[in-house]
């Protein structure tokens, strides 16, 4: 799973396994290109540093097969971090936090009250987020909300609450 076994925050960064899942009816129908995925992406190159794999997925805002996805990729694809993007807000087909809470076993509110107090700062909007975030056996789960604008200002902040949860999920 490329975690190193030691104690210090570098060796957090060594290869980790990063899934980006963006949950978007029309971005996976082609109706629009996925921009949100790939800045999750740059954005963790860029505050992680470069040498992770990066798994991408691309679905609707599907309850069960967004469970499916995200169960796949902790329990399968044994990645250590799954980002998602969209579903987070109050549209009828916004289900992405029911659908986390589905899989995870255990919340961590600290992340969605983070970034909603930090982007809230800003953009006055940003509490219609309902983004949550947890664990899954070794994997940390968060979600993000879907504008693409809205990964650069909500990402960067939990970087340092992201990597010491990875330590404390192996063991440091
Ligand atoms: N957070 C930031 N930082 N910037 C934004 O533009 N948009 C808000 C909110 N959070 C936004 C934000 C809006 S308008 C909505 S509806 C919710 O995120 C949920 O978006 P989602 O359903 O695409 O996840």
């Amino acid at each position: 799973m490329g975690f190193a076994r030691n104690n210090s925050v570098s060796a957090v960064i060594s290869p980790l396994r990063i899934a980006r899942v963006t949950l978007s009816d029309r971005a996976s129908a082609g109706v629009y290109a996925d921009l949100s995925g790939p800045e999750i992406e740059r954005v963790l190159r860029e505050t992680l540093g470069d040498g992770h794999t990066f798994i991408v997925r691309l679905i609707p805002d599907e309850r069960a097969v967004i469970a499916d996805t995200l169960r796949a990729l902790c329990d399968d694809d044994a990645c250590d971090l799954v980002v998602t993007t969209g579903g987070t807000g109050p549209a009828p087909r916004d289900v992405t936090p029911e659908a986390t809470r589905d899989v995870l076993e255990r919340e961590l509110p600290g992340f969605g009250e983070a970034m909603r107090a930090v982007s809230f700062a800003k953009v006055p909007t940003a509490i219609l987020s309902r983004a949550t975030a947890g664990t899954r056996g070794r994997t940390l789960l968060i979600n993000l909300p879907g504008n693409p604008r809205a990964i650069g200002e909500c990402l960067p902040p939990l970087v340092p609450a992201i990597r010491e949860c990875l330590k404390h999920l192996h063991g440091g």
